[in-house]
């Protein structure tokens, strides 16, 4: 049981992420709404759906594409998630003008995604005597929402949790769920909403734990990548 909690906390904690915080990048070639054929040579990315999109980027992170491949294979292989990507850039051509959501927004949303997408994982490998280990790995990702989303702070509230017993189908559905929604979320109103029902999840797999969780969420330092591509998101952390 120790070793699935410790390595799903050391994952939450050392998943490198990539902050893809600038769209602006893509603006030169695509255009700003994704409108022209990059270099004379892509499909209007406008006229895609998401998930021609995403399977377009899919090809790129497997080296596949036209004949342009290359310059698109290092923009997808920055280590993004493609689901994430796509209903970005969907989301990016159909609205007008170019508005970059914060650095600290998108380090939110690509955090939870990866998260939310291991959770999933683990609970589909999951049989009936692991289920002890994925409430606690609930609870674990609970946490950190918790400990890194202030928006979410002032939604939560740990009155209304009422624990109850849930079978596994119901934890993988109400966690597909929400990463679907985070996912197609683009502004923090939209994801606050997404993660508070996954607190509920947690809620009903936990008692009396908001003292735990409030005092965890002082204690936790958000992972953050500083690699090559990486925006300085500390003046985005708050001084706990
Ligand atoms: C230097 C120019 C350039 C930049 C910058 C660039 N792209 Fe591209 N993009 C291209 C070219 C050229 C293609 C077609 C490549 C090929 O031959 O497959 C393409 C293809 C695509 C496609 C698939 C379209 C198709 O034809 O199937 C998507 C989606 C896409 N780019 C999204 C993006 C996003 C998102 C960014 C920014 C993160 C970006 N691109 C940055 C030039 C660029």
């Amino acid at each position: 049981m120790k070793k699935i909690v410790t390595l799903a906390l050391v994952t939450l904690v050392t998943t490198p992420i990539v902050l893809l915080a600038d769209m602006d990048r893509c603006v030169s070639c695509h255009g700003v709404d994704f409108e022209k054929k990059a270099l004379g040579v892509s499909r209007v990315v406008k006229d895609m759906n998401e998930s021609e999109i995403k399977e377009a980027l899919d090809g790129y992170k497997a080296g596949k594409g036209g004949p342009m491949k290359e310059l698109m294979m290092a923009e997808v292989n920055l280590g993004v998630d493609t689901d994430a990507m796509s209903a970005d850039i969907y989301h990016e051509s159909r609205t007008k003008g170019f508005e970059e959501p914060s650095d600290e927004f998108i380090f939110q949303k690509r955090l939870n995604v990866r998260t939310l997408h291991n959770l999933k994982e683990n609970i589909q490998n999951a049989e009936k005597k692991d289920m002890k280990k994925i409430s606690t790995q609930i609870k674990a990702t609970a946490f950190n929402m918790y400990a890194y989303d202030k928006a979410l702070r002032t939604k939560v509230s740990f009155d209304e949790f009422k624990p109850k017993e849930l079978t596994k189908k119901d934890i993988l559905q109400t966690v597909t769920h929400v990463k679907k929604c985070v996912d197609h979320s683009f502004s923090v109103d939209e994801m606050v909403e997404c993660e508070v029902e996954f607190f509920n999840l947690a809620g009903n797999l936990v008692k009396n734990e908001e003292k735990k969780i409030k005092a965890k969420s002082l204690k936790n330092k958000a992972p953050i990548f500083t690699g090559e591509g990486a925006v300085d998101i500390h003046q985005y952390l708050e001084k706990k």
